[in-house]
């Protein structure tokens, strides 16, 4: 029933995770006059942080529409894991939110007790969140796997798989952890990128805005070989991971912390086709007066955050066509000038 969508807005990281999606999805549900806010990939290795009325939450996977009073979806490609989805229900339904609102697609894959335990005993070395998101979409793709419309538990949660009106799609993880675009094997199993939004069912001719997220310097949780542990020896990246509480939400890991990789910025909001760019906690740099980045394998220093500013406006806007607006944000809450 695509007909009745007017238009589709996505927020996808443009990194490694942890860029702050959760606060702009959160703006967007409030001002947005969206009819649906939907997730479309990965699980409950998800972990997103809002503030409402100065209050923190946090979701691993139900779509943070809920906080809005807004219809959400669980999509056709994301795994669920029953007693952990449980466990969300109840943290929202005792916060005073309608869990009425959350449905979940029939065709969403089920993570087992077997894909947590294969994750734990044999993705050690990739640093997984071990939540089974790996075996789970392996089953998945060897049409071995279990869909939810096949499980009792599940029926009263079932999504009628319409949707009509303005839709808002929720970004898990980020673009260097897409299952092709990313270091592979260190990546998650699903596809970050907006185009994957399309498994909801609808054409991405209907895609509009697409606000990408970033951070202004990198973060990276779990293992990478492009995030080597010497990244841990440099006191000025210790002092940013420091002051702006790099901890993993679904981990509890320390991220490892780099200046932020510019090359990889502007290939990341090309090809995800951002066209809002959202750059959040520049007020880490100011609190420390270190203003860095990585340009073609040097690092760029400089004096302000005006100057940072003036140079990551010109790179962008310079290289990357399709984005009509850079906001940087420094509030946990909301994102100003954004809608
Ligand atoms: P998995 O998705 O649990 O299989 O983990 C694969 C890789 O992606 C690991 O390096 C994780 O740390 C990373 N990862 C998965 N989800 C997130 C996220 O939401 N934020 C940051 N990193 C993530
Ligand atoms: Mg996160």
């Amino acid at each position: 029933m695509t007909e009745n969508i007017k238009s589709v807005d996505i927020c996808c990281g443009l990194n490694w995770g942890d860029e702050a999606k959760g606060k702009i999805i959160a703006h967007l549900s409030k001002h947005g006059k969206y009819d649906f806010v939907c997730r479309w990939s990965g699980g409950n290795n998800a972990g997103h942080t809002i503030y409402i009325n100065g209050k923190k939450y946090k979701t691993h996977l139900i779509p943070c529409g809920i906080f809005f009073n807004i219809p959400c979806i669980i999509g056709p490609d994301c795994v669920i894991n029953y007693e952990s989805f449980e466990k969300e229900l109840l943290y929202l339904k005792d916060n005073g939110f309608n869990i009425d609102l959350i449905k979940i697609s029939p065709k969403t894959h089920v993570i087992t007790k077997e894909h947590i335990e294969d994750d734990k005993n044999n993705y050690k070395s990739q640093g997984t969140t071990s939540k089974g998101i790996a075996p789970c979409y392996r089953d998945k793709y060897a049409r071995t796997g279990l869909q939810v419309k096949n499980v009792v538990k599940f029926q009263k949660y079932l999504w009628d798989e319409k949707l009509y009106g303005n839709i808002l799609c929720e970004g898990a993880q980020g673009f260097w952890l897409d299952i092709t675009q990313g270091n592979y094997p260190y990546v998650t199993s699903s596809t970050t990128l907006p185009y994957g939004a399309c498994s909801l069912g609808f054409s991405p001719k209907l895609i509009n805005n697409i606000y990408g997220a970033t951070k202004i310097y990198d973060t990276r949780s779990g293992t990478d070989t492009e995030f080597p542990e010497t990244l841990f020896e440099d006191n000025e990246l210790n002092m940013i991971a420091e002051a702006g509480n790099e901890i993993g939400t679904t981990t509890g890991r320390r991220r490892k912390v780099n200046w932020l990789n510019m090359n990889k910025l502007i290939k990341s909001i090309n090809i995800s086709g951002t066209t809002h760019v959202i750059i959040s906690k520049i007020d880490i740099f100011e609190k420390l007066n270190l203003y860095k980045l990585i340009n073609n394998n040097n690092i760029v220093i400089f004096n302000s955050t005006v100057e940072l500013k003036d140079y990551l406006n010109n790179k962008i806007y310079k290289n990357c066509n399709w984005v009509k607006n850079i906001i940087y944000s420094n509030n946990v809450e909301y994102v100003e000038g954004l809608i």
